[in-house]
């Protein structure tokens, strides 16, 4: 098997900070060492791939390298007899897909506390849909109803709306039973917004625009942000008393410039989340919601499908925050 190759999206660095992509071969025998080699039938694409393959050295110090955090297919070999081949299994974060080879090739080899089986009741591709987005949105979820929030607790604000975190974060709150507000940059969008939950639809420029005052009127019962900056601030501003805000990107900006008095005075959480680290267990039963009472609707306007070969525009727009929904690798 090691002398196999397959095909991979690999990103080179051709001169100093100069980095170019293209799809071609490679052998299993360059993959990492890990217990679990996987054949991969899709990935999906995220922020953080967009930024690897942009050559961004906090994310893949490395090239040439293959990007993808997610990746779902079957077991080809395995030294972890809980994994025997042919188990149909997910990969999502840990190292994978930043500085070890990632789900934008055919086959990757991973270590067994990584790997997840696919749940029943779930079919491969819809894994991807979710993918690191999904996981993200249902951590949220999770963290926020552990503070308190219930569907009868008021409005929901996601930030980034029609990206990928924002999208499966409206789609798993309407289907929690959530009246979702979706704040996002492409008000062109408020159609398909609309048609996965959100009850209301806003323009960003709102966010952004308000008043920098220490506090707002009270208008959110809880957040799900993935943007930051401006607007992370004016939702926490506007956050109702006892409410939780959480935080988990930087599309916007990586800054939180804001007195802290809705937290001494309001109560307000602010609950960070760390997606790719979260550990196994977690991840496991984030992906049993998924399969059960979180399995979201309209999961196909979410998913739009493309190649290795369309992936590189696809980064493209993602790098200009101009992605809507999710985008799932069909790898092999
Ligand atoms: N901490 C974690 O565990 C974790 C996990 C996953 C992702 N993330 C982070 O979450 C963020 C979103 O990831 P993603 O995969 O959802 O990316 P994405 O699909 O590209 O979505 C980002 C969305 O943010 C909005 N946006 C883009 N530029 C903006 C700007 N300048 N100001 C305000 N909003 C802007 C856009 O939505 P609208 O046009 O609708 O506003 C865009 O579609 C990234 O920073 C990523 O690294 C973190």
């Amino acid at each position: 098997m090691d002398k196999k190759n397959f095909r991979a999206f690999i990103v080179s660095e051709i001169a100093q900070g100069v980095f170019q992509s293209r799809v071609g071969i490679r052998g299993i025998e360059s993959l990492p060492a890990g217990d679990v080699l996987i054949r991969v039938r899709y990935s999906s694409l995220n922020y953080k791939d967009a930024l690897s393959a942009r050559g961004h050295k906090g994310v893949t110090k490395r090239y040439p390298h293959t990007p993808g955090i997610d990746a779902a297919g079957e077991v080809v070999c395995s030294g972890d007899n809980r994994f025997a081949e042919g188990t149909r299994v997910i990969v999502t974060g840990f190292d994978l897909g930043m500085n070890t080879s990632g789900g934008f090739g055919e086959y990757i080899r991973v270590p067994s506390q990584w790997v997840v089986k696919l749940p029943d009741g779930m079919a491969v591709r819809e894994s991807m849909v979710y993918g690191t987005a999904g996981m993200t949105a249902g951590l949220s979820l999770m963290k926020l109803e552990r503070n308190g929030l219930t569907p009868n607790s008021g409005d929901i604000l996601v930030t980034g709306a029609s990206g990928g975190v924002g999208c499966m974060a409206v789609a798993l709150l309407a289907k929690r039973g959530y009246r979702v507000i979706a704040a996002t940059g492409k008000p062109e969008q408020s159609g398909f917004l609309h048609s996965i939950g959100a009850i209301e639809v806003i323009d960003r420029k709102e966010l952004e625009q308000m008043p920098v005052r220490a506090m707002l009127r009270e208008r959110w019962a809880g957040v799900i942000d993935s943007v930051g900056g401006r607007i992370l601030e004016a939702a926490i501003r506007a956050t109702k008393r006892e409410g939780s805000v959480t935080c988990c990107g930087l599309v916007a900006s990586h800054d939180l410039k804001m007195e802290i008095y809705p937290f001494i005075l309001r109560g307000i959480n602010v609950l960070g989340i760390s997606a790719n680290q979260t550990p196994i267990a977690v991840k496991e039963w984030i992906w049993h919601q998924f399969a059960g009472q979180w399995k979201c609707n309209f999961l196909d306007s979410i998913g739009k499908e493309c190649s290795l070969e369309q992936l590189e525009p696809c980064i493209d727009g993602m790098m200009r925050g101009k992605s809507i929904g999710r985008t799932v690798v069909k790898v092999s």
